[in-house]
């Protein structure tokens, strides 16, 4: 069974959309972490943020990657703060699971969230500084709990085609030396 195939990185990085495209480009399956809580709990992110905080979602995240992880050969979108718990990263790796950060600069995020209505964490006053406040927080996390970082600002089909012309299998922590 070939790695899982995991996409992290800051809130609008792309997560989901170039995962949605990798996933058809490769012929793998598609998880997304928030959807797939969602639909488990039947409430939205922003439901579950408002109802069990943000420990209470916390906790579903974990689970949920526990879950996911075991699926073999599956491209998988995070939230933008799954890595930053060492046990996800670990939970991934475990299963072999390759992290991939879509990196994209702060000044391109802050526009493409100007707007957004769902986001718990920017339901804010002074949305660019809380967005650059948690990005100053936690790109260097994102950075270390990656295996690779590919640049995601160009058109999606364009960021999904570089990412399914890798060779994923040198980056598989559980991969056994072969014998020759
Ligand atoms: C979060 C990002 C969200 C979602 C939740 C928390 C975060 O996912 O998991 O609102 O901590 O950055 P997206 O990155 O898909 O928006």
């Amino acid at each position: 069974m070939s790695e899982n195939i995991v996409l992290c990185g800051f809130m609008g990085c792309g997560k989901t959309t170039i995962g949605k495209r990798l996933a058809k480009l490769m012929n793998r399956d598609f998880y997304d972490l928030d959807k797939y809580i969602e639909s488990k709990e039947g409430m939205t992110v922003s439901k579950i943020f408002e109802e069990f905080g943000e420990e209470g979602f916390r906790e579903r995240e974990t689970q949920a990657v526990r879950e996911i992880s075991q699926k073999g050969g599956a491209i998988i979108a995070c939230g933008g703060g799954t890595v930053l718990f060492q046990k996800n990263v670990e939970e991934f790796h475990a299963h072999g699971g390759v992290i991939l950060l879509l990196y994209v600069p702060l000044v391109m995020l802050q526009e493409r969230l100007k707007n957004d209505k769902k986001r718990p964490l920017l339901q804010k006053p002074n949305r660019r500084q809380v967005i650059s406040d948690l990005y100053k927080q936690r790109i260097s996390q994102y950075r270390l709990a990656a295996d690779i970082t590919v640049r995601a600002t160009a058109p999606i089909w364009v960021v999904a085609e570089k990412i399914a012309a890798m060779d994923f299998t040198v980056y598989n922590k559980t991969e056994q030396p072969k014998k020759t």
